[in-house]
């Protein structure tokens, strides 16, 4: 249910609200929180709190479970999948993140990505990990990959935990049907505009990190990845691990990212090869024999583990996380530009000053809750065919990008048709459109405007409602900003 739009010109004559809106300034309060479990395992990265050995377990149990309660597996297409999802989706909601699960069809059936954003951080800089959820058919997979999956979300989870203010957004994927050809991460990629994908700063894969006869391999295989493969060979060698580097050869989900451009890096315990003297020497372990003699089989169980290489890279994974979200990518500016370039009242805390706005658009209403502040741009939400504009014009740098946050509150089905429709253009052109369809709490939206670079466009948000059930579409904190 949307909230009852009753009012008539909510028209906000505000000013004097505008010296109460709270900044949110990017941080590095990143506080290690206490813990009563001690680990010996130094971490690199003082402020990364240790992930214990525990919660890294206590998910892959729940995989195993899972697995034996749908057939052996959590293979693309089968109950077991869907619920190792559903597990993974209801601990990152319980922890606040803002989770979204894209479907796609296989020949297997069809599989499901999890997206889960960390609220807050430049979003123009986003660090993503992510790792595949899916098993093979032939078992449970827990090393291939519930060993990746878990410690992402242990560390996902300690990360909420700490309160984290990142300086960068910080985003995790957990993928499906890696195992039929990484067709979950080929799929977000793909569903990723331009701007999307020159807004992911860094994307780190975890696949296989527990294997009963451990490796311990960075991946050297992204002419762009250096400087994030040296982060993680610098947390194993202040683990005091010797790592090896290994080319993957595509063999893993940040294949999809690295062709986007995107810098990718990873770590990997070891699957069907054969760890050799030198590696045993100064890694324990059996050398001549398979690092996971269980690859792909039935026996990749709970105990198919080593548990100590797990406990390491489920710390490993955590310094990165943290040093990461704080990470300094310099370069381009994520400051609004002044003068001509900025956006003038773009949290609509001073009323409609800069705005042309349709009657009431323009509000501090309590019944929809800002971005930021009080003020915020409210759309339609009237039930009947109507339709609600803010505009403003302005002067596009170079390079420039449009941001801002998007709640849509819809009495209509969100799975159907696109009936009430929210239109973002840039003069009488369409940038993006979204509708009932994309219901859900705010969310940040980047919108390329480098085609109108050095012209005075004005920029439109057009809200169209047809005869039946409310749609609202609320607009906040929108800036225009230079990504060169
Ligand atoms: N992606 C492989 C699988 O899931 C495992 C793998 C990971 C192989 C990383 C090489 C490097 O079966
Ligand atoms: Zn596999
Ligand atoms: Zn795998
Ligand atoms: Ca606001």
């Amino acid at each position: 249910m949307t909230p009852a739009r009753t009012r008539i010109a909510a028209l906000a004559g505000i000013a004097t609200l505008a010296a109460g809106v709270a900044l949110a300034l990017p941080g590095s309060a990143t506080a290690r929180p206490g813990s009563a479990t001690v680990d010996p395992q130094p971490t690199a990265v003082p402020d990364a709190p240790d992930i214990p050995l525990s919660a890294v377990t206590t998910h892959l149990e729940e995989f195993q479970s899972i697995a034996e309660a749908n057939g052996g597996n959590r293979y693309t297409g089968q109950p077991g999948y869907r619920a190792s999802l559903d597990y993974v989706q209801a601990q990152l909601d319980a922890a606040g993140f803002v989770t979204e699960v894209q479907s796609f069809s296989t020949r297997a059936g069809t599989s499901y990505n999890l997206i889960a954003d960390w609220p807050g951080g430049d979003p123009t800089n986003t660090v993503m990990m992510g790792g595949h959820l899916d098993s093979v058919d032939e078992g449970p997979g827990i090393n291939d990959n519930g060993t990746g999956s878990a410690a992402i979300l242990a560390s996902a989870l300690a990360f909420a935990q700490s309160g984290a203010e990142p300086t960068n957004h910080v985003r995790f994927g957990f993928w499906g049907a890696e195992e039929l050809g990484l067709l979950g991460s080929t799929h977000y990629v793909d569903s990723l505009s331009t701007v999307e994908v020159d807004d992911l700063a860094a994307y780190f894969n975890f696949d296989m990190v527990g294997s009963p006869n451990p490796g311990y391999f960075v991946y050297d295989d992204d002419a762009n990845g250096t400087e994030l493969r040296d982060s993680l060979t610098a947390s194993y060698d202040a683990a005091g691990i010797d790592s090896d580097y290994i080319d993957v050869d595509g063999r893993s989900d940040h294949a999809a990212f690295m062709q986007r451009g995107i810098p990718t890096a990873g770590t990997f315990s070891g699957a069907e090869g054969t760890k050799t003297s030198t590696q045993a020497a100064k890694w324990g372990g059996q050398a001549g024999q398979a690092y996971d003699p269980c690859y792909h089989s039935a026996c990749d169980d709970i105990d198919n583990l080593d548990t100590a290489a797990l406990d390491l890279n489920a710390d490993l994974i955590a310094d990165t996380l943290w040093a990461w979200a704080d990470h300094d990518f310099g370069g381009g500016t994520t400051e609004p530009p002044t003068g001509d370039d900025a956006i003038t009242n773009g949290g609509f805390e001073d009323g409609t000053t800069g705005w042309q706005a349709t009657n009431g658009v323009v509000t501090t209403d309590l019944d929809q809750s800002a971005h930021g502040g009080s003020g915020k741009a409210w759309l339609n939400g009237y039930g009947r065919a109507h339709t609600d504009s803010v505009a403003q014009t302005v002067t596009v740098p170079d390079a420039g990008r449009l941001t801002f946050w998007l709640r849509v509150d819809t009495d209509e089905d969100t799975t159907g048709q696109a009936y009430d429709t929210l239109r973002v253009k840039a003069g009488s052109t369409t940038l993006g459109t979204w509708s009932n369809l994309d219901a859900g709490d705010y969310r940040s939206i980047a919108l390329d405007l480098s085609a109108y670079a050095g012209q005075s466009v004005a920029l439109t948000f057009v809200g169209t409602e047809d005869a039946y059930l409310a749609s609202d579409f609320v607009i906040d904190d929108v800036s225009l900003t230079s990504a060169g």
